[in-house]
């Protein structure tokens, strides 16, 4: 800490980072020799994904959790590119990859996933280390736990950051989630099936999610965004009720919406931004995301120039009460 100011705006943990790897083959037949016409491998993992957003819209970024130590160049060219500071654990091993097999004649697409590596003990202590040392006031965990971890891990480093008086968002889905909550994360962005999983109900309208939601809040998580695809996202807090509808747009892939909403919503934290105007920015930035293959933002403008064509509604407020 600098005369009283962070370091870095954000950190983001990412445990289980992957590479997505895109090969397209014309007629892909399975038990076959098959001639790759393209491909693309791009570095991925949930909080990767949240820094770079965070990073094209200016933000200081450090980045930290575990990376295969057999296949890191593409990370490090991406955060050298990106000016975000590396602060991920080599483990060994390979980071795992996604191999998604586009097939533009038959209209399939095939996934082969590699498994991820195992973390050690000693990887966790030093992973805990970096996240000590590193000086921000929010933090980011995001995706899945690798494999070989406890399921209460993200509940542990959780627990471990607010008691410093640090601010924590988590974005995860299953029991990490469900665990995760144990810890009163400041901020959880779950999507609606992920939302159904932790509070155990199928939710079929807007009240029912919104409800689900206030339950978490009452338990002290002050913001539950709740992201609903093509439908928009709900965000509530102790205070209010909003609903984000976004515009129809042409969509080049939904892979990474929800990770860019995260980075728009930490984004609206840092400026101190009331729950519309959080929900406003946090939807401009997933629709950014929307018109892109790769992660990140095209700009902090493209951000802007659709943010006037989210619309903003609230559905409840505290003193609809009294
Ligand atoms: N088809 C779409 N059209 C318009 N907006 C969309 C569409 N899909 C997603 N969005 C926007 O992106 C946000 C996040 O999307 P979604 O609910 O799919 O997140 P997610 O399931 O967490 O995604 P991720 O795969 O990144 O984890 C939505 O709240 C919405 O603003
Ligand atoms: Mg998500």
């Amino acid at each position: 800490m600098e005369n009283g100011v962070p370091k870095f705006d954000v950190v983001t943990v990412t445990l289980n980072p992957a590479i997505d790897r895109t090969v397209t083959i014309p007629n892909f037949t399975a038990g076959a020799v098959n001639r790759v016409e393209q491909e693309h491998s791009t570095p991925g993992g949930k909080g990767v994904n949240v820094a770079s957003a965070l990073a094209d819209y200016g933000h200081l970024v450090a980045v930290t959790g575990f990376l295969g130590r057999e296949n890191t160049p593409l990370f490090v060219d991406l955060f050298a590119r990106k000016k975000i500071e590396d602060r991920f654990v080599r483990i060994t091993g390979r980071t795992r990859v996604g191999i998604k097999i586009i097939d533009p004649v038959l209209h399939q697409t095939t996934d082969v996933n590699f498994p991820g590596p195992k973390s050690a003990p000693a990887d966790l202590d030093a992973l805990r280390e970096q996240l000590a040392a590193l000086d921000s006031t929010w933090v980011a965990i995001a995706g899945s736990l690798p494999p070989g971890v406890n399921a209460e891990l993200y509940r542990d480093i959780a627990i471990g950051l607010k008691a410093v008086g640090r601010k924590v968002v988590l974005d995860t889905s299953g029991e990490a989630l469900h665990r995760g909550v144990e810890a009163v994360p400041n901020i959880i962005k779950p999507n609606i099936y992920e939302l159904e999983a932790l509070v155990d109900k199928r939710l079929q309208s807007e009240a029912e999610v919104i409800e689900a939601a206030k339950k978490l809040v009452e338990q002290g998580i002050e913001l539950v965004a709740v992201s609903m695809g093509k439908d928009g996202a709900c965000f509530v807090s102790e205070a209010a009720a909003v609903i984000a509808r976004p515009p129809e747009i042409e969509v080049k892939s939904t892979v990474g919406a929800g990770d860019a909403m995260v980075a728009g919503i930490i984004a609206a934290q840092l400026r101190k931004f009331s729950l519309k105007q959080c929900a406003r920015l946090a939807t401009a930035f997933s629709l950014v995301a929307l018109t892109r293959i790769e992660s990140g933002l095209t700009s902090a403008a493209a951000v802007h120039s659709l943010m006037d064509q989210v619309s903003i509604r609230e559905a409840w407020t505290r003193e609809d009460q009294f």
